[in-house]
């Protein structure tokens, strides 16, 4: 019996002498793979919004936002479903809080800088100003852009982390004072992060 243990000891022991071998061996494949970097895109970070529609509405949507990991223009993405057809309105709103039916408790339009409301192509335009998005007779609406005036970064003046998106009952007309003129709000999503 003791000679028995001793050679379960060995056999043991070989074996784990072999995975760790295993595991070195392994070990510079990661290396390697990641060795074509700077030909690949540049880390990215992540937000998402997930729109609710308001007591009754059908609406839903979701709104990503995609930065470089080292900073520049955000790319957002809208996507919508079951929506009423037509042009509607779609911002980022100061505060992230959905809670009220009316949406209200989102207030007024992201605007750190103090400027007037304008279209997204605007030079002078609030950073929530994402313009209109199209929803067609399916229901179907997206919407695809950068910006310059947002950032996901925390705790910058343009920060969009906790905020809200906001789609709209009506069209935007990009240049009534403050809001574009775009009614009610039909759905709501607080940005989070999706890193
Ligand atoms: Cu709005
Ligand atoms: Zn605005």
């Amino acid at each position: 019996m003791r000679h028995l243990g001793l050679g379960l000891v060995l056999i043991l022991g070989t074996s784990a002498l072999v995975g760790c071998g295993g595991q070195e061996a392994a070990a510079p494949a990661p290396d390697a793979a990641s060795a074509p970097a700077p030909d690949l895109a540049p880390p990215m970070v992540s937000a998402v919004a997930n729109l609710q529609a308001g007591e009754g509405g059908t609406v839903s949507g979701r709104v990503t936002f995609d930065q470089p990991s080292e900073g520049g223009p955000v790319t957002v993405v809208a996507s919508i479903l079951g929506g009423p057809p037509g042009s509607h309105g779609l911002h980022i709103h100061e505060v992230g809080d959905c809670s009220a039916a009316d949406f209200t408790s989102s207030g007024g339009h992201f605007n750190p800088a103090g400027v007037p409301h304008g279209g997204p192509m605007d030079a002078e335009r609030h950073s929530g100003d994402l313009g209109n998005i199209e929803i067609n007779e399916d229901g179907m609406g997206s919407l695809s852009l950068t910006s310059d005036l947002i950032t996901l970064a925390a705790g910058q003046p343009t920060s969009i982390g906790g905020r809200a998106v906001i789609l709209h009952e009506g069209a935007d007309d990009l240049e009534s004072q403050p809001t574009g003129a775009a009614g009610g709000r039909i759905a709501c999503g607080v940005i989070a992060s999706a890193s």
